[in-house]
């Protein structure tokens, strides 16, 4: 994984400060149970234009209201306030290459109860530089987790909840102290639903597959995105469920995610996808969602906000 830099502002308490002041309580809910939810945005530097573009900020921002509203948690913030810290947050950390944004609606409060109805939710957004969250080109080793997705009536699996972060935590540790580079948790009926912190698409005969968003997956910006560009270009999709059988006889198989992009994978449980080599779908597709994030896709802009 790609190291990463701090900008030197945030948010915090509805005010921009240092990001190293923007602290809070070590007996606050947010510490104690993980209670909170988050986004991950990213924005893309295009040295052409001389302009930052932040991908599908809106969004962003209505999954982030949605995570709020599953979890019952107050978020005090509409997408016109929120766009706007977050553009003076980037004018002030100066930020001209690729971003990564983290807005966390925490719960602050400092009662002792595991509960989310209690005054002190606020939201904080801090930014850091990323390029690569996987690193580039090799392709990646992946392993069916023996930590199993949780159904959504353990955890909401469609509010990114801090606290539930947890799970990609385990699989992720685990993956990593096999030898591999990432987790592919299955659900409880045994279908392929994520990896630890972005989905999964395969390629058959020239049919995408991915499962779809009811199978205890985040419904994520990049698969819808990367959903739609295929229907560009003419690609049949088929958004069902499918076994680990499936997953290692792939043609391509590849991972996606605001913070992971397009992450081709190598190989399954040590068996080799395709001939160990992004695929010419996945390199397709790839490129089409490189070049929409920075505004060069003719008919996709209105994914990409502008900073100047
Ligand atoms: C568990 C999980 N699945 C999928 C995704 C991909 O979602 P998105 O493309 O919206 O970043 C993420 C990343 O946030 C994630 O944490």
């Amino acid at each position: 994984m790609a190291t990463s830099k701090n900008f030197p502002f945030a948010y915090i308490h509805k005010k921009i400060c240092k990001t190293d002041d923007a602290v809070i309580s070590i007996q606050c809910k947010a510490i104690q149970y993980g209670l909170g939810c988050f986004s991950g945005i990213r924005g893309f530097w295009n040295s052409n234009k001389k302009n930052l573009y932040i991908f599908r900020l809106k969004d962003h921002f209505e999954r982030f209201r949605e995570s709020a509203k599953i979890l019952g948690m107050q978020l005090e913030m509409d997408y016109k306030k929120f766009e706007k810290v977050i553009m003076e947050l980037l004018k002030k950390n100066k930020v001209k290459e690729d971003v990564y944004i983290r807005p966390t609606l925490y719960s602050g409060s400092t009662q002792l109860t595991p509960r989310f109805d209690n005054e002190g939710d606020d939201v904080a957004i801090y930014m850091i530089s990323l390029k690569e969250y996987f690193k580039a080109g090799e392709g990646l080793n992946v392993c069916v987790s023996s930590w199993r997705r949780f159904d959504d009536d353990v955890f909401s699996v469609k509010a990114k909840m801090t606290g539930a972060y947890s799970s990609s935590a385990l699989a992720k540790t685990e993956a990593i102290k096999n030898g591999f580079d990432e987790p592919i948790f299955l659900n409880r009926d045994g279908k392929v639903c994520e990896a630890s912190g972005a989905n999964i698409f395969g390629i058959k005969d020239g049919v995408v597959w991915t499962p779809p968003p009811g199978s205890n997956i985040l419904n994520g910006i990049t698969r819808r995105s990367l959903l739609s560009l295929f229907e560009k270009i003419g690609i049949p999709v088929r958004e069902e469920n499918f076994d680990r059988s499936m997953l290692y006889t792939f043609d391509e198989a590849f991972l996606s995610g605001t913070a992971a992009k397009v992450a081709a994978i190598r190989s399954v449980d040590r068996r080799i996808i395709g001939n160990g080599k992004e695929g010419p779908l996945t390199k397709k597709v790839s490129d089409l969602y490189s070049k929409a994030a920075t505004c060069e896709l003719k008919g996709f802009e209105k994914w990409c906000t502008p900073t100047k």
